[in-house]
């Protein structure tokens, strides 16, 4: 089978991890999930109190900022580090969620992070879900996939999530959320989240788990 690069873009909380992932399991790819890195960095600048609004800090934070992925064999789960530390659980918090888009609006940490990705990517054969896959990380992508969903499926699919990890958020706080990473991410002036033109858009409001990652799994046959 041939190896190609397949991007997974779209809205926070839409399901493009989980799906990413159970896509590249399916094809024998890799997954890599940029959103990952960028709340690695997140966590990076929180713990050193860096702010991304202060270029001293930014320049600071990036020289130190070391972002890998292991698999864990207990569980055959793929986990964030940074640096020396296990961060996987960390990342996902909502202390996290809140500063993360922040952090995604300055240049030079994209730039840090999309040249990471890229290297990531470059042997193909993988799949890469986030915001700017299609449009920058790699625009030459042989499938585009731009994910949706409605805020309230999205919002109770992220409250199921974070239950199952031991916290408890109220629904309209996740919403909140949700719509202000959108917004932020859409809205930004570096590699703003936008639908590319040759993107295969799928709403995922309707649609059970097993189906959205069958649909994607189907395009990518019929590119490889
Ligand atoms: O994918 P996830 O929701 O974990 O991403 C967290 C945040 O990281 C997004 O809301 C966005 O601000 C940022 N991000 C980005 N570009 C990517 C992936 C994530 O700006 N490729």
């Amino acid at each position: 089978m041939g190896k190609i690069v397949i991007a997974i873009d779209g809205y926070s909380g839409c399901g493009k991890s989980s799906t990413a992932k159970a896509v590249a399991k399916d094809l024998g790819f890799t997954y890599i999930d940029s959103g990952a890195m960028y709340r690695a960095a997140t966590v990076h600048f929180l713990n050193h109190y860096l702010s991304p609004a202060n270029p001293h800090d930014v320049e600071k934070g990036l020289k130190s900022l070391e972002v890998s992925f292991h698999l864990n064999p207990e569980t055959n789960r793929q986990e964030t580090y940074l640096g020396g530390l296990n961060v996987e659980d960390e990342i996902r918090t909502m202390r996290v969620s809140e500063k993360v888009s922040e952090i995604a609006t300055i240049k030079e940490i994209r730039k840090e992070l999309v040249a990471q990705q890229q290297r990531l990517g470059k042997k193909k054969g993988v799949v890469m879900d986030g915001r700017d896959i299609g449009s920058v990380v790699f625009p030459d992508a042989e499938l585009k996939v731009f994910m949706t969903a409605d805020l309230e499926t999205r919002a109770i699919r992220r409250q199921q999530e974070l239950l199952e990890k031991g916290e408890l958020v109220e629904l309209e706080v996740i919403k909140t959320n949700l719509a202000e990473r959108d917004r932020i991410d859409s809205s930004r002036v570096e590699s703003p989240l936008k639908k590319v033109a040759d993107a295969v858009e799928i709403d995922t409001s309707n649609l059970t788990f097993e189906g959205q990652v069958a649909t994607i799994v189907q395009l990518a046959r019929e590119v490889i």
